[in-house]
């Protein structure tokens, strides 16, 4: 039969072991880091000699053609992989991913641009492969020696050190660097907890230490942060809330996504935006300041939405109206249902507050179930 000719007997896979086992994975996420490529191959090559490795870049569709580079490198070395993902983005997602495809027993996190300190990944290995730790993590805070964060500039390192120690707060334990990108893991822990890990933003050695059901045992390394050569960071204000929405997400229990959160918050915000306009175009008669004051919110919502909720996913160009023309149809439906719930609640008797607040969240609940579906 054709299908048995194809399909290789099950006993002859593999002939012959091509080498020592594979020990140790490295994933490496790459937005935008075509120069740094090369350089730092050439320095894992030197941290992990006598190691079998292999190096898996993860690149979101970088417009420098990062991807291209990775693969010229990789046509010749089977040790290179590069996952190249398109339409997508999202540091934490491309490092659950990279550490999903790898075989290795231990997987190993590190920034693609030269940043972090490669030469402390033979230590991390052989903390895990001796047992003596789940979980190993570069920390720029640990004192000691050398450990530094000053490379962030002064105002991310005061922003480092606060989201740190908010971090703690959650995570109950006292880890001195919980954002950090450095680390090394048992492969198994990343994929108990994959399908509940967040995949938007930076914080996912937080996020994988908030979710375990047993907390990991962790040791932590002190390394020098060193200052970027080549491309931009791509931290920015937008990160930074998304980390909050995670916060609070993990607060609850889980009960609420991280997504409802930050759409909520920006719901939030746009009712202060409303206000505020309403307020300033009072003369122009109620109606139409509060016209014009919920076209201004709806669009303030929308466009937060697009730059912060749904950054992984963003509009731009032409797609952000049509996208913006959905959200607009979508979120003027529940307006009706706000009302009704609000008068039903406000009829009942406890306030008028409890009241409006009620048909808020009627309504951020179906803005948030529909345009979560058909706008991002
Ligand atoms: N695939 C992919 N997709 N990679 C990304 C994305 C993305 O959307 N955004 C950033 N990266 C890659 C970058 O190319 C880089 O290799 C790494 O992720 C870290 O991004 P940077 O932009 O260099 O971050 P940083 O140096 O400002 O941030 C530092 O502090 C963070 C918070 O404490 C790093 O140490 C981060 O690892 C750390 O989480
Ligand atoms: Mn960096």
């Amino acid at each position: 039969m054709l299908k048995d000719k194809i399909r290789p007997k099950e006993k002859s896979f593999p002939k012959a072991r091509a080498g020592a086992p594979l020990r140790l994975g490295v994933i490496i996420p790459t937005f935008k880091e075509a120069p740094n490529v090369l350089p730092l191959l050439a320095k894992l090559e030197t941290a992990l000699s006598g190691v079998t490795w292999q190096a898996i870049f993860v690149d979101d569709d970088s417009p420098d053609g990062t991807a291209s580079v990775v693969k010229a490198v990789a046509a010749t070395d089977p040790r290179v992989i590069c996952l190249h993902r398109i339409g997508r983005r999202g540091l934490a997602g491309a490092v659950i991913e990279g550490a999903m495809a790898s075989a290795a027993p231990y997987v190993a996190v590190i920034d693609g641009d030269m940043q972090h300190d490669e030469a402390l990944l033979p230590k991390m290995l052989a903390l895990l492969e001796a047992d003596e730790a789940d979980l190993v993590v570069g920390s720029r805070y640990l004192g000691g020696e050398g450990s530094d964060a000053s490379a962030l500039g002064a105002r991310r390192e005061a922003g480092s050190r606060l989201a740190n120690w908010l971090g703690n707060r959650v995570l109950k334990a006292h880890v001195t660097d919980p954002m950090s990108g450095f680390f090394m893991i048992r492969r198994e822990l990343v994929e108990a907890v994959a399908p509940t890990l967040a995949t938007a933003g930076f914080k996912v050695l937080f996020d994988i230490l908030s979710s375990q059901k047993t907390p990991p045992r962790y040791v932590e390394l002190p390394y020098e942060f060193k200052a970027r050569l080549h491309g931009d960071s791509k931290l920015d204000n937008g990160v930074v809330v998304q980390y909050l929405g995670l916060l609070l997400a993990r607060f609850s229990g889980d009960l609420i996504s991280p997504r409802f959160i930050m759409f909520g918050l920006v719901g939030a915000s746009g009712v202060i935006v409303h206000l505020a306009i309403l307020r300033s175009l009072l003369e122009m008669g109620f109606s139409a300041a509060q016209t014009t004051a919920a076209l201004g919110a709806m669009t303030w919502n929308f466009a937060l939405n697009n730059a912060i909720t749904y950054r992984d996913k963003r509009k731009r160009g032409f797609a952000f109206l049509v996208a913006y023309a959905k959200f607009a149809l979508l979120c003027s439906v529940p307006l009706a249902a706000n009302v009704a719930v609000a008068t039903l609640v406000y009829e009942g008797g406890p306030s008028w507050w409890v009241a409006g607040v009620a048909g808020a969240v009627v309504a951020a609940v179906w803005n948030y179930v529909t345009t979560s579906r058909a706008v991002w």
